[in-house]
């Protein structure tokens, strides 16, 4: 209240007060001028070519092209129709060695396609089998043969040096 009792006064001296303080103007404040509109578009396209070419040099050095033969199993210790694990590419990806009724051996990765349960061999059906959700993959192909599994098994691609198998690489 002022001096003479009027509270309208206070408030006007308090806006006065209040733009002394802090003297920048609303509408001002938010003008932004051609330049700087062409300036802040200009910057910005840079940057997003810089990332697209990041981007593309980062996936040419990334694609998983090359895979190290490693050594799996003894052909010799893997009876017919009974199967190893072993970890390929990495430690961190398990794969499942399978030596058919026929003697013939197909390797693949054990995550499931579904929901990446561990699939395991049954030798008794002749399958590889997801104890999750029951599916079912051939050991010949990998290929789903019943249950909810769409996509086949990556297979590992096998050599062999004498008796030693040796995985060389995964096909998708
Ligand atoms: S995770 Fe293998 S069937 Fe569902």
């Amino acid at each position: 209240m002022c001096a003479n009792g009027c509270d309208g006064c206070d408030k006007k001296n308090q806006n006065k007060q209040w733009k002394r303080d802090f003297p920048i103007e609303w509408e001002k404040d938010h003008y932004v001028t051609r330049r700087e509109m062409v300036k802040f578009l200009t910057l910005g396209s840079a940057f997003l070519v810089m990332a697209n070419g990041i981007m593309a040099v980062a996936g040419r050095l990334a694609r998983p092209g090359e895979f190290q033969r490693k050594s799996v199993a003894l052909g010799s210790a893997l009876p017919v129709n009974s199967s190893v694990l072993f970890r390929y590419p990495t430690e961190a990806d398990p794969c499942i060695l399978v030596r058919g009724k026929d003697g013939s051996l197909s390797a693949y990765s054990q995550v499931c396609t579904h929901l990446s349960c561990a699939v395991v061999h049954r030798p008794e059906e002749e399958v590889l089998f997801c104890p999750c959700h029951h599916g079912y993959f051939d050991v010949t192909g990998g290929h789903p043969i019943a249950g909810p599994p769409t996509r086949r098994l990556p297979r590992i691609t096998l050599e062999h040096a004498g008796d030693v198998i040796f995985a060389t690489g995964v096909e998708v």
